[in-house]
């Protein structure tokens, strides 16, 4: 049997989720990675990253001289939101792909340049949502995708999760420039993200959102209510002021109820399968999901990215499936800072929304809502 072929890897920014989620993923497909450089403008953080990484990572402080000098041919981005696009689009344009931290850009407009650099360097650009990946949420999915539970009627999607006022005294959180938004770009996306990755697309979206706690510009709290093209209804609730912190997603299809509970990423022993009354025991077994467990993580889906890359095809998480979910938040957004329902497809070139996720708006005042 052939070895695997080393993938030559930079990391671009060596903060909080380059070093506590990429470096781990790289070291666990060490057989299929090199991780050959490292890009940070503090000084001080990447001097620490190269010394737990090793001292063979070549060190940059220019994005663009480490593409010039190294070549690799995969870029992990984990710098702040407002880099994303810029940075991305630069690594495609040196034939690199990319898996970049979520979000994966501020805009449907940002998210479109990127699909413009995709297209003509012939590179990928995928984004890290890694509660996709895994054991469990495959196994949801084939079964909810595949009819196995009958037809999705109801689902509720919840990310109540507990941010302090030091989490956001970091210069680029709570700002529409800088982050996007609030929880709902920032922290509850992981979870619809799930949904519509377990029940397909969307068609309308009503919602609500508010700043109640926290001295920001964005939203610390969102909720929406939605409606799937193939029916279901949904909720979703997206929170930084939850002192009891959950992720959940519950999906009652016509024969069986599916939920996830968790915190910040899942295993197999996390998902439940409740049949309903008139689905034989036999059946309802087939349900479980497989013994070997594969928890939701970034390297669950560092290494199906490098499986797309070694077969040559687009990797999960890229292309229609990114934008679908950001797609989503903008139109969550739209529909909030409105009041009226936005349909998926409406937001396109020209609508404030398109070009940003405030859409204009300068802040959640109720005068601005009116
Ligand atoms: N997937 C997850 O579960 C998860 C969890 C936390 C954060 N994130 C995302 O990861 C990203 C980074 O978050 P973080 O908490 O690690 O932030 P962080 O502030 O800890 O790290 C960001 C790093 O980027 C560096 N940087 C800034 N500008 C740069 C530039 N121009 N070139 C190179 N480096 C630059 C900073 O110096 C810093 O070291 C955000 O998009 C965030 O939403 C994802």
């Amino acid at each position: 049997m052939s070895l695997p072929v080393r993938r030559r890897v930079a990391v671009v920014g060596t903060g909080a989720i380059v070093s506590g989620g990429h470096l781990p993923a790289l070291r666990a497909h060490a057989d299929r990675t090199e991780l050959v450089a490292a890009v940070d403008v503090d000084q001080v953080r990447l001097d620490a990253f190269r010394a737990s990484a090793g001292e063979r990572v070549a060190g940059f402080t220019s994005m663009s001289a480490m593409l010039d000098a190294v070549r690799p041919d995969l870029v992990l981005i984990g710098t702040p939101p407002s880099l994303h696009r810029e940075q991305t689009v630069a690594a495609l344009a040196a034939g690199a792909w990319v898996l970049c931290e979520k979000p994966l850009c501020l805009s449907l407009a940002e998210y479109d340049d990127i699909a413009a650099a995709e297209e003509a360097s012939g590179a990928y650009a995928s984004v890290i949502f890694q509660h996709r990946y895994g054991s469990g949420a495959a196994r949801a999915r084939a079964l909810i995708r595949g009819g196995e539970l009958g037809a999705p009627l109801v689902a509720h999607c919840q990310t109540t999760w507990h941010r302090d006022t030091a989490y956001y005294s970091v210069p680029w959180r709570g700002r529409w420039a800088t982050e996007g938004g609030g929880p709902t770009m920032g922290h509850g996306i992981h979870q619809f993200d799930l949904l519509l990755h377990l029940l397909g697309e969307w068609e309308e979206i009503r919602a609500m959102a508010a700043r109640l706690v926290h001295d920001t510009e964005s939203e610390d709290v969102s909720t929406a209510l939605v409606r799937f093209r193939g029916g279901a209804l949904a909720t979703v609730v997206n929170s930084v002021l939850s002192p009891d912190e959950v992720s959940r997603i519950r999906v009652d299809c016509a024969d069986a109820t599916v939920e996830l509970t968790h915190l910040y990423g899942h295993s197999n022993d996390d998902w439940t399968y409740t049949p309903a009354r008139h689905v034989s025991a036999e059946r309802a077994k087939a349900w479980r999901t497989p013994v070997a467990d594969v928890p939701s993580s970034h390297t669950a889906q560092l290494g199906v990215l490098l499986d797309a890359y070694d077969a040559g095809v687009r990797p999960p998480g890229s292309g229609a499936e990114a934008r679908s979910t950001l797609e989503f938040a903008a139109a969550l957004y739209k529909a909030a800072f409105t009041g009226a329902p936005v349909r998926a497809g409406a937001i396109g070139p020209g609508d404030p929304f398109y070009a940003a996720m405030h859409g204009g708006h300068s802040d959640w005042a109720p005068e601005e809502r009116a």
